[in-house]
């Protein structure tokens, strides 16, 4: 090799290094969302393991996320990694201490629930009769 492939040839590996580099910080999570508005053809026992499944270490959810007929509380933290959602947001009728989208920041609305809403909150109790869940999520957005 002469001196100027050298070069060259540490020149490509540098490139190549680069771009390694870029793709890997560029690299997001994606994963989709649900279009079952208030239907439920599941236990709320399943949707709840299928969503924590689906949700997991999501960063942008392409689609609408839907979080409905949960009977019971369960541990929601796996939305904590949902940045963005494409679609729309409808949480309705539903048991939860709280919901941490801590770090959701654009709800695009490209899709809408009933043509109308790209955030629908409906009827979200705890067990005791207290409203929960809208305040402590508001709080964080
Ligand atoms: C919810 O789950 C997360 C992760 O699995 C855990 O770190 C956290 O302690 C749980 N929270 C509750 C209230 O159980």
């Amino acid at each position: 090799m002469t001196a100027h492939q050298q070069v060259l040839a540490l020149n490509l590996v540098l490139l190549c290094c680069l771009q390694l580099t870029t793709t890997q910080t560029q690299e997001v999570s994606v994963c989709s969302g649900t279009q079952n508005a208030l239907s439920a053809s599941m236990s709320p026992e399943v949707q709840y393991n299928i969503m924590r499944d689906m949700y997991s270490g999501c960063q942008i959810l392409m689609g609408n996320l839907e979080i409905t007929l949960m009977d019971q509380h369960h541990n929601f933290s796996f939305l904590q990694s949902i940045r963005e959602v494409t679609g729309y947001i409808l949480i309705a009728i539903n048991q939860f201490h709280s919901l941490p989208l801590d770090q959701l920041r654009v709800i695009r609305g490209n899709t809408l629930y009933e043509d109308r809403f790209a955030l629908y909150v409906l009827f979200n109790y705890q067990k005791d009769g207290q409203y929960s869940g809208c305040e402590t999520w508001a709080s964080h957005t």
